[in-house]
């Protein structure tokens, strides 16, 4: 997914400099940025997860 960002930012510039700026080229790097604001907090939430679920089962 932070491949698809970069990807799309890069298309971005580039159709900022050529003066082509769309509105649909902007979106094109919205819309992966919206997943990766999804599965970030779930990275950052399963470490704090599991280590709660291993000391429920040692107990
Ligand atoms: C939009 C909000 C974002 C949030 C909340 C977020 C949060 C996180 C978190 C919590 C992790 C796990 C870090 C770890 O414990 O090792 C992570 C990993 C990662 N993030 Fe994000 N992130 C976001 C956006 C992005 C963006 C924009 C990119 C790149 C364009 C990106 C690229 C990555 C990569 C490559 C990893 C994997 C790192 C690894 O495997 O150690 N993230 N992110």
């Amino acid at each position: 997914m932070s491949v698809a960002f970069t990807v799309a930012v890069v298309v971005n510039i580039i159709a900022v400099v050529q003066e082509k700026s769309a509105i649909w080229v902007g979106f094109l790097a919205l819309l992966p940025l919206c997943l990766l604001l999804i599965t970030g907090p779930c990275l950052f939430v399963l470490p704090y997860v599991t280590k709660r679920r291993d000391a429920e089962c040692a107990g």
